[in-house]
């Protein structure tokens, strides 16, 4: 069995940050949220790894390398453009030959890993197979009605009814015959060709699909609160270990994971959080369910609920919260300016100030 993850698209979602990174990239608890994935498929017996890349070819490519480093071997796939779910298993069509495989969302998180789900694929051998989870707003996702033997009988994409409160998960299992269904579907109205789409027409022309139901929490990471709310999740998980240097006048309070080489200087802070490498914290309070990644400067500043980027400095800055910062972002307070805003921000960045 072998596996196909996708690491390209736009990344629209979490501007302006994916104007410079992948999205794929974006850390949770300091790990890049595709490391997640990638450990998982491993975990489940699989190291036959094809990664669809786009733009950001190069960072996907230098943060996985040739794969060995997860005890797998990736081989990498170019997409021109990202036209679609079912479009990356098309190009992928010569690599994947006629072996099953499980196609997995390079930007989505499951919580338990697949290792259960891969089994039981490979007992039943159904001709593809879903993963499906509760969703409070289903018109958002890609949603599943279920027949009364449990096997799926429609797929609707962002339904304006929907028929279930069944969501699609971004991962999914295959034999080959999704080769045929990919190659016999045309791109839907928003010219991208759906995956959505193959799995229908594989029910359409009497295949078997089926699915579970996974209670186990999961996230598409696509957007920033998702992405928060994932952080918060892994780090409620994490074991305590502080390997960098604190001060006397320092506090440590909960689950703090303190990388080699950072320093914690007259500052609190309360798990769950983790401070990255070579991170200086300075006359701050950083609050629960914070990553703070290597190289970051924080003074005389309150961080909670947030995730920085590698390198960003926050001075003076007053409290954040709820906030995700990219590499070296640079947030200061102006002690003795003018009642005005100062700001040098990217195209589609977006801050919300207290005034
Ligand atoms: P999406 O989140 O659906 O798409 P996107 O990356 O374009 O993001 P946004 O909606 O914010 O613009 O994609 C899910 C995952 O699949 C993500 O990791 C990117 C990847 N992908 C591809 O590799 N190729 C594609 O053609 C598409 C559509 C997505």
């Amino acid at each position: 069995m072998k596996a196909l993850v996708l690491a390209g698209g736009t990344g629209s979602r979490l501007r302006p940050i994916t104007h410079t990174a992948a999205k794929q990239l974006v850390p949770v608890a300091n790990k890049p949220v595709l490391f997640y994935g990638i450990e998982s498929i491993v975990a489940a017996g699989i190291t036959e790894i094809g990664v669809i890349v786009g733009g950001t070819e190069r960072e996907i490519r230098a943060a996985l390398g040739d794969g060995s480093r997860f005890g797998a071997r990736i081989t990498y796939l170019p997409q021109e453009a990202p036209l679609g779910l079912a479009h990356a298993v098309l190009i992928a069509r010569d690599w994947l030959g006629d072996e099953d495989f499980v196609m997995y969302l390079g930007d989505n998180f499951v919580v338990g890993g697949i290792t259960g789900l891969v089994e039981e694929f490979r007992q039943e051998r159904p001709h593809a197979r879903i993963l499906l989870t509760k969703v409070a707003d289903p018109s958002v996702f890609g949603v599943a009605e279920l027949g009364p033997d449990g096997g799926v009988v429609r797929l609707e994409e962002k339904p304006a009814a929907p028929r279930s409160d069944l969501a699609l998960v971004g991962v999914y299992l295959f034999t080959s015959a999704v080769h045929e269904a990919v190659a016999a579907i045309a791109p839907s109205a928003r010219g991208e060709m759906e995956i959505t789409d193959a799995i229908q027409w594989l029910i359409d022309a009497g295949r078997t699909v089926t699915a579970t139901t996974i209670t186990g929490y999961w996230k598409d990471t696509g957007n920033v609160t998702d992405m928060l709310e994932v952080n918060r999740a892994v780090l409620e998980g994490i074991e305590p270990a502080v390997a960098g240097s604190v001060d006397a006048a320092s506090e440590i309070v909960g689950r703090v994971r303190i990388a080699p080489g950072a320093r914690i200087i007259r500052s609190r802070i309360v798990g769950p959080a983790v401070i990255g490498a070579d991170a200086v914290v300075s006359d701050s309070h950083i609050g629960s369910f914070t990553s703070v990644a290597d190289h970051c400067r924080i003074s005389g500043s309150e961080v909670e609920f947030s995730i920085l980027l590698e390198g960003a400095r926050i001075e003076d800055a007053g409290r954040i919260e709820g906030s995700l910062i990219g590499r070296s972002v640079q947030v200061s307070g102006a002690v003795r300016a003018p009642r005005a805003h100062r700001l040098v921000l990217g195209d589609h960045s977006r801050i919300q100030i207290a005034s």
